[in-house]
């Protein structure tokens, strides 16, 4: 694993995009597949930033990586709404070119079916931007999740509902549970950049870099991927640097 460790958030944030946008520019249409959160910020917004300034679109093809069960896309919160507003709509993707989970489909087996087609019929993920979740999850795989697995509805640990509760706009009823584009596709991407900001991920930063590999921290999986590369502020940077 690559870890380029910058300043700011921000001049991270930069960098990962720069480097993003530069193997996008080498794939044709690229499937490629970002994380929500408040990670990827900055991260989106020099993307968009791009595009403007080029007066171009983007020739990529999107998956999501996770949604919250049980919660529409229209609510500020969801995944899907996070990528309207920072992504999808700034650079005015068409919906043809965006394949994601519905939260709210009554047959989640089915959601799982139609990620993994999209991704099979593609040829495998390009390009994978994944942030880390306190616990060290990876999307929506939580601790101990299954490395085999291509997708996953799973029930999410008290920390992540309580890490995710910000997102919403007001107090709700955390959904439970998760859908996911499952370890065992996000560890066969062809690309993966991972992005992680601020004093709150030093720890677990630590963990994904020295710890054990082990599915008990899914994402120091990540630490045998061969194009893998980890970007750091040098708040989350810790005793890295
Ligand atoms: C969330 C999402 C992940 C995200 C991670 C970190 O729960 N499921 O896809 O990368 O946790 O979120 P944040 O960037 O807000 O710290």
């Amino acid at each position: 694993m690559n870890i380029v460790i910058k300043d700011s958030f921000e001049d991270m944030s930069r960098m990962a995009a720069e480097e993003f946008l530069k193997i996008a520019a080498s794939i044709s249409h690229p499937l490629v597949c970002l994380p929500s959160g408040n990670t990827p910020i900055h991260f989106c917004r020099f993307l968009v930033d791009h595009f403007e300034n080029i007066g171009a679109k983007p020739d990529w093809d999107f998956i999501g990586l996770d949604e919250w069960v049980g919660v529409p896309a229209s609510v500020k919160g969801s995944c899907r709404y996070f990528f309207d507003e920072h992504l999808f709509g700034p650079l005015g993707i068409p919906e043809e070119r965006i394949s994601f989970f519905n939260g709210m489909a009554t047959d989640l087996r089915e959601e799982q079916r139609k990620a993994e087609a999209v991704i099979a019929d593609h040829g495998g993920l390009d390009i994978v931007v994944l942030g880390i979740g306190a616990n060290g999850h990876l999307g929506f795989n939580e601790p101990g999740s299954d490395v085999s697995l291509k997708t996953q509805v799973i029930d999410l640990e008290p920390v992540t509902l309580k890490s995710g509760e910000s997102y919403f706009s007001g107090p709700r009823d955390m959904p439970t549970q998760g859908i996911t584009l499952g370890l065992a596709t996000l560890l066969s991407a062809k690309h993966l950049l991972v992005i992680a900001n601020g004093a709150h991920k030093t720890t677990i930063v630590e963990k994904m870099v020295n710890g054990p590999k082990t599915n008990m921290l899914p994402a120091s999986l990540l630490q045998d991927h061969k194009a893998c590369t980890l970007y750091l502020d040098d708040a989350a940077s810790g005793n890295l640097r």
